[in-house]
């Protein structure tokens, strides 16, 4: 019913991520080549249709769309006095850094984590402390004792998590999230969780939303969703801050409001709550379709690139390579399958960590490009490896 094999051309279209040479195979940035939901679709067209464009508030239709999702995909009870409207996850997170620490203060991350969290970290005059994650086996441990030691430092004043973890797809278990956030509420520091990645889990996989924790476990926490990975909806810049504590959102609030990122688009309001209320079947067919994708790129790699290990954390479309094995440099590796084959990847090194042997390949795309993207790594790495 749903289409994902059609091959749409987005180079030429405003797109980041095709804004790219002709012969290049862009597999990098984070957004997928498929169209959206029709649901949405049909959405925003009626929007447009109005064509009356003024200024927006956010209804509480919106924030019901939210809680419905989180309760029915999720099993999560959201109240929607906690939520708050931001045009962005990212803009989200420098805001509550810039309102919630100060210049200065040490702000905790687990690398290899998304690298935009260490620019909303730097840029904004915070120190980053990392609690690099320890791979063992194929997939990322949380290093417990020198966590601790971190959040206790009196200038640590922030943590940002990210729930499910990019770029390893790791989803962090319960029983983690309670303990991380025990470990935050005894030392006073904020835990911020980024969970835009949480509605991609693959397989039987599934994320616990820390929201769904205790309340008491939640007085220090904020949690930020956004249908945009999920659907494909980048561009709408919609996001919803959700903060369980009074005091700590009336100050978010103020901060997101003082940054002049409260207030919708034309688009993202619509958009949103046609994602949240309709859009549940069509993201079982895209899972379906990521699963089967995730099936080939493991199965291409055992057959033609042993060396590659695919690391499978159970979320995201973003797959994380474990190149390791062949001793080069990440950067180096990018680059040179960048110069050789025009495919592109994003190199481990960014997120930091133990990156520097990774490769992070995005697999939101019609199979018939999946399989030009591996033809051209397996190609790229036997040139490489000349
Ligand atoms: C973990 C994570 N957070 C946030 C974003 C971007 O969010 P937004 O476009 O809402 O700023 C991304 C995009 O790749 C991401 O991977």
């Amino acid at each position: 019913m749903y289409d994902f094999q059609t091959v749409n051309n987005r180079r030429n279209s405003n797109s980041v991520k095709w804004d790219v040479q002709k012969q290049e195979l862009p597999m990098n940035l984070a957004d997928m080549d498929f169209q959206t939901a029709p649901e949405i679709i049909t959405a925003l067209q009626e929007k447009v249709a109005t064509g009356i464009f003024g200024y927006e508030n956010v209804p509480l239709e919106y924030y019901q769309a939210v809680k419905l999702w989180y309760q029915q995909v999720h099993q999560c009870t959201l109240q929607t006095e906690w939520m708050l409207f931001a045009t962005g996850v990212v803009p989200a997170i420098s805001s509550i850094v810039r309102r919630m620490s100060h210049a200065g203060d040490n702000i905790v991350v687990q690398p290899p984590v998304y690298n935009i969290f260490y620019h909303s970290i730097e840029n904004n005059g915070r120190h980053t402390l990392t609690n690099d994650l320890l791979y063992q086996d194929g997939s990322y441990q949380i290093n417990w004792e020198q966590l601790e030691q971190q959040l206790a430092q009196p200038l640590t004043t922030m943590m940002l998590l990210c729930n499910p973890q990019n770029p390893s797809g790791q989803i962090w278990t319960k029983s983690q999230l309670s303990k991380l956030s025990r470990l935050c509420k005894q030392y006073q520091v904020v835990l911020v969780s980024d969970e835009i990645h949480g509605d991609l889990t693959i397989g039987d996989h599934d994320y616990t939303p820390i929201c769904s924790l205790p309340m008491d476990l939640l007085q220090q926490t904020v949690a930020l969703v956004s249908p945009s990975k999920t659907f494909n909806l980048a561009a709408l810049h919609a996001a919803t801050v959700i903060v369980p504590n009074q005091f700590l959102r009336a100050q978010i609030n103020r901060g997101l409001n003082n940054d002049e990122l409260a207030e919708p688009n034309l688009v993202a309001i619509p958009g949103s709550i046609a994602a949240y209320t309709k859009g549940q079947k069509w993201l079982s067919a895209l899972k379906q379709q990521l699963q089967q994708n995730y099936q080939l790129v493991d199965w291409y790699l055992q057959q033609n690139l042993p060396a590659i290990k695919l690391i499978s954390g159970g979320a995201t479309y973003l797959l994380w390579l474990d190149c390791s094995a062949l001793k080069i440099p990440a950067d180096q590796l990018a680059t040179q399958l960048q110069e050789l084959e025009g495919l592109l990847l994003s190199p481990g090194n960014i997120y930091r960590g133990n990156g520097d042997h990774f490769l992070r390949m995005n697999i939101a795309c019609p199979p018939e490009i999946l399989q030009t993207g591996l033809q051209k790594l397996v190609q790229g790495i036997k040139l490489i490896q000349k």
